[in-house]
């Protein structure tokens, strides 16, 4: 089998992707180790910004989002028993985010691509990725399908593998750089049915560790507390999640401020890691999405930086295609790299500000206190975290494209 694009992957960048590609009459095969039902409940982000909203709208998959989904101007802030709301309208140009799971939008984009009779292959996968060095004019796909090896050539191959995909190996180890920084401490995520009291998302400091409210809808909460690496989701019982989060929000003017509680329907942990690949691309290889990085939940950028990289990439395929240049392909990497970089140091940002490192000192968490109520008093240091927070737009898009920029909320 041959195809222009090869893609490894069915997450939310490589569907995006291929949705992108077939969109410009560039075609493609998705590849996908997991079945359908696993990639479509895997429970992750839930937290959209405008790019990613846009280019899911401008790809057609923006019907269901724009019914379910909830958009949001803020965020709240809470520490040291008091409460601030960081207002995006006022701070980020009316720019926003929109609330709509990872699951929902895996579910729409999947259905999408089979209604569009393209190929997609769920429980195939990719053990090989090869081309016969950097002038290589085809890339050949190892994997196996349904009991049996089989191979995809392609002119283009792109891992959207994830984290743990094989794809980035395909780039020479001589040429692979990689900066990574992990945390000592991980999240426990849980999904209650109960009702969000809460407007807009509350990420609180706290001297218990660090506690974010987030929601699915009007009648589901996701909620997450900061626990010591090693954590077993059975080490918490519901109730003591609950008691937990109440403690870690709990507001001094305000003691009676509680969460609604509800039947906790899901409970993870999930590791803290700060992660880049460089370079993201290889001749005909690229990776794109967290194959190429990672970063902490804190600051909401994941899914978000996977979209931008497809973004772009679909963009210099089209571009090849309609002018047989490779200009925005050569630029690939650096382009989305800039992005990535500005995103690692806001995630960061947010998850150094927020936990309670096992070894801080008093002296640690007052700098920490010190840099929230400097967000609570200066326009200019709450403006630097909102912009960040609802995304860094991508670069020279060209006007009226698909992968535009082209509404506001
Ligand atoms: P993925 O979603 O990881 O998709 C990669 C796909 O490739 C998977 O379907 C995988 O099965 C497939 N694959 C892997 N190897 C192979 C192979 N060899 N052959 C074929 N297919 C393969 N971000 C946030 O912003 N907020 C959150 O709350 C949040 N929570 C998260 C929780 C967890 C547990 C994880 C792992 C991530 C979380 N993220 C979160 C990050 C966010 O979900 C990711 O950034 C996003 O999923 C990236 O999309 P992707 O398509 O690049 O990768
Ligand atoms: C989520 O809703 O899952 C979510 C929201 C914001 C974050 C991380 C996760 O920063």
């Amino acid at each position: 089998m041959h195809t222009t694009v090869g893609i490894i992957g069915a997450g939310p960048a490589g569907l995006l992707l291929a949705r992108l590609l077939h969109q410009e009459g560039i075609d493609s095969v998705v590849l996908e180790a997991r079945d359908r039902e696993y990639v479509e409940q895997r429970q992750r982000a839930g937290i959209l910004e405008q790019v990613t909203v846009d280019a899911l709208r401008g790809a057609g998959a923006g019907e269901r989002m724009d019914r379910e989904g909830i958009v949001h101007h803020g965020i709240e802030l809470r520490f040291g028993g008091r409460s601030h709301r960081v207002d995006f309208a006022d701070l980020a140009s009316g720019r926003g985010v929109m609330v709509y799971a990872q699951t929902e939008m895996v579910k729409d984009l999947i259905a999408l691509r089979l209604a569009d009779r393209e190929p997609l292959s769920f429980e195939a996968e990719v053990h090989k990725v090869e081309a016969e060095g950097v002038d290589a004019d085809h890339v050949t796909v190892h994997y196996r399908h349904e009991g049996r090896e089989q191979i995809l050539t392609c002119d283009w191959a792109v891992g959207c593998d994830g984290f743990y995909g094989v794809t980035k190996n395909a780039i020479p180890e001589s040429l692979r750089r990689t900066f990574e920084r992990t945390y000592p401490y991980s999240w426990l995520g849980v999904l209650a049915a109960a009702p969000p009291v809460y407007d807009e998302l509350i990420y609180a400091h706290s001297d218990r560790g660090f506690a974010l409210a987030s929601m699915r809808s009007a009648t589901v909460s996701r909620l997450y507390l900061q626990v010591p690496n090693g954590t077993a989701p059975t080490d918490w019982p519901d109730e003591q999640i609950w008691a937990e989060l109440d403690r870690r929000f709990a507001l001094g003017h305000d003691p009676a401020w509680k969460l609604t509680r509800g039947p906790i329907t899901a409970k993870s942990v999930l590791p803290m890691r700060s992660h880049v690949t460089e370079p993201m691309r290889h001749g005909r290889i690229l990776l794109a999405g967290d194959a190429a990085h990672i970063v902490p939940p804190t600051g909401a950028k994941g899914l978000n930086l996977a979209t931008g990289d497809v973004i772009i990439l679909a963009r210099a395929l089209t571009h090849l295609k309609h002018t047989g240049s490779t200009e925005l392909l050569d630029a690939y990497s650096e382009t989305c790299l800039e992005r990535v970089w500005r995103a690692e140091h806001f995630s960061y940002f947010m998850t150094t500000t927020l936990h309670t490192d096992p070894d801080q000192s008093a002296f640690d968490t007052r700098l920490q206190l010190s840099q929230l109520a400097r967000i609570a008093s200066s326009r200019n240091a709450a403006a630097e975290l909102a912009q960040n927070y609802v995304g860094v737009p991508i670069p020279g898009r060209p006007p009226g494209s698909r992968t535009g920029c082209r509404h506001r909320w």
